[in-house]
């Protein structure tokens, strides 16, 4: 599990085609018309399919597939179009995680998660009396890790048919032409102008003087030339040159720590999925430093020995098992997860069915657990994130969840470059005992160390059916995302839905603490009213996840769903 092998960022692979040669496929009335798009909640295609957060950036993906591109062509270019389409959670200046099954059968799993500053420190956020000043890890220069995006992106590219040059141009045109905004983007745009003016040192595209409405154009001509930068220098053009040289200043205006020499040695890591069945499937998902694979692998086999499908789909019985497997899995979370590189992960321990099925000797039914009496196991040896979703006509599957953390990230754009920095530093643990934006908590497992990557709970997944590939899925929703796959999966595997309903049905979520359990608007009234009589503390909040999947149908065809919760659409031929 600790194999680890390191991907040299500068594959500059023939970045042969010059930007004149490549013929742009966005613009009014080409291929893909910024100024005139729809939402395609799901269809069925023949061959291929993307699903994702933004209508254009799927057809981005679908059209690079058309024209010959593999699903990890169409994952490069729809990353690329997100970091210009969707600015909350696409990005250049934050990290992920992709997960692959070739048609061979081979996986992949690369980490670009983003990593902790060489003069980042164990108590950085701390002040003189030693208390957390999470606003520092939260919001501006300080907040951010060293981004990754670009170093997966390069790294993605060995597996992919068509050149980078290729491959960024549509994200180029998106930028420099811009498209019209949604209404969703516009209430979002508009709900975080003061924050993109207090921690900004120069002007962004973002803020304009009067409120952003639906139909409104956004052009982002800096962004687009660090992509062109990108499309003649390849990673050079973002973590070297003038890029590279943009970031540092930014960070000298701004009293951020990512240095030069940060930028340089940053590398994407090539990871070992974590792998497990469930009722005869096989799962396949990240492994740390996320923690997404090992909790989802946790809580499907703490429940697998229950007939869930017996209980009925959200009723207290059903529900009051999950809910018991998801606390117990967070109570591992917090106590024994982090980066593999920095801190022993007792991966193997944490999934063994021995362990689980100790874990959950203690479950009550009808009756709540309580936290504080339920601690991290001991094992013997030692709110805005995307998602998007590949197949493609060969039966490769990609799934890839990236992030800036929060939405847009730390609220900082590098000046003259034109893309936002994450604030994952507040995945870090800052303190023992106080919890990140997402209400986590951590230890030592976690603790702040040059170079390290903090937790992640981002979860891409793919599934394998009869040994065929099935199901590539993922979502965002900071520490709710493993919940968010473990329920669609239950969905999909239990309760025999069809994609849609597995993604779409209402969602609860508990994370050992604080403890209660946290619901979606529409979740069942009277399932509610009897889990609070057996003591849980049950609280409504926002929309939970917003989930793309794909699957292949017996008779071949791509399912593809994207969730309702957003702009989110799918696209393919
Ligand atoms: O890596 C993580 O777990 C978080 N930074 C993800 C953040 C996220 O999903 C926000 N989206 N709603």
């Amino acid at each position: 599990m600790k194999k680890c092998l390191f991907v040299p960022i500068i594959l500059l692979l023939s970045l042969s085609l010059t930007a004149q040669q490549i013929p742009s496929v966005v613009g009014k009335g080409k291929a893909i018309d910024p100024y005139k798009y729809t939402t395609v909640k799901k269809a069925s295609y023949q061959k291929a399919a993307v699903s994702s957060a933004h209508p254009l950036a799927s057809e981005v993906g679908a059209l690079i597939m058309k024209q010959g591109g593999n699903a990890f062509d169409a994952a490069i270019a729809t990353q690329l179009a997100l970091a210009v389409v969707y600015p909350a959670a696409g990005n250049l200046g934050g990290g992920g995680f992709l997960l692959a099954r070739k048609k061979d059968g081979e996986l992949i799993g690369l980490d670009y998660r983003e990593a902790a500053p060489a003069n980042a420190s164990r108590d950085m956020y701390l002040d003189e009396q030693g208390n957390a000043r999470i606003s520092l890890s939260q919001n501006g220069h300080l907040a951010s890790g060293i981004p990754g995006t670009v170093a997966g992106l390069f790294a993605t590219l060995p597996y992919a048919k068509l050149s980078f040059a290729r491959l960024v141009q549509p994200a180029i045109d998106l930028a420099e032409k811009g498209f019209i905004i949604t209404e969703r983007e516009a209430i979002s745009l508009n709900s975080t102008r003061e924050s993109f003016i207090r921690y900004n040192t120069k002007p962004t595209a973002f803020v304009k003087n009067e409120k952003w409405k639906a139909g409104d154009t956004l052009i982002q001509k800096e962004l687009a030339g660090t992509l062109k930068r990108m499309q003649k220098e390849g990673a050079q053009g973002f973590y070297g040159g003038e890029t590279a040289k943009l970031i540092i200043e930014e960070m000298q205006r701004g009293k951020g720590i990512i240095s030069l020499e940060d930028l340089k040695n940053y590398t994407a890591k090539l990871r070992e999925p974590i792998r497990f069945t469930y009722r005869g499937h096989q799962i396949i998902s990240f492994s740390p430093p996320s923690s997404g694979g090992i909790l989802i692998a946790q809580m499907m086999k703490m429940i697998e020995k229950f007939p869930v499908n017996s209980y009925g789909f959200q009723t207290a019985k059903s529900v009051q098992l999950m809910i018991e497997a998801e606390r117990r899995a967070y109570a591992d979370r917090a106590e024994h997860l982090g980066d593999p590189d920095f801190w022993q992960v007792p991966v193997d321990s944490l999934i063994s069915e021995s362990y689980l099925s100790r874990r959950m000797l203690d479950y009550q039914p009808d009756k709540a657990g309580i936290s504080s009496q339920i601690k991290a196991g001991t094992i013997a040896q030692s709110e805005e994130t995307t998602h998007l979703s590949i197949i493609d006509a060969q039966g490769n599957l990609v799934s890839v969840t990236t992030t800036l953390n929060g939405g847009y990230g730390s609220r900082t754009v590098v000046g003259g470059a034109g893309f936002l920095l994450n604030n994952e530093m507040d995945d870090f643990s800052v303190k023992p005992g106080v919890p990140n934006m997402y209400g986590a908590l951590g230890g030592e497992a976690n603790a702040i160390v040059p170079g390290k990557r903090m937790l992640s709970s981002m979860t891409p997944t793919l599934v394998i059916q009869n040994g065929k590939p099935y199901l590539t899925i993922g979502t965002p929703g900071g520490t709710t995302i493993p919940t968010s796959v473990f329920q669609a999966l239950v969905n999909l595997i239990d309760f025999k839905m069809d994609l849609d309903n597995a993604i779409n049905k209402p969602k609860f979520h508990h994370q050992w603490m604080p403890d209660e359990v946290t619901i979606e608007k529409d979740f069942l009234p009277e399932t509610k009213k009897q889990l609070e009589a057996m003591g849980y503390k049950m609280k409504e909040r926002s929309p939970i996840g917003r989930t793309e999947g794909i699957r292949i149908l017996t008779n071949g065809k791509r399912e593809a769903v994207a969730d309702k919760r957003g702009d989110d659409s799918v696209a393919g031929f």
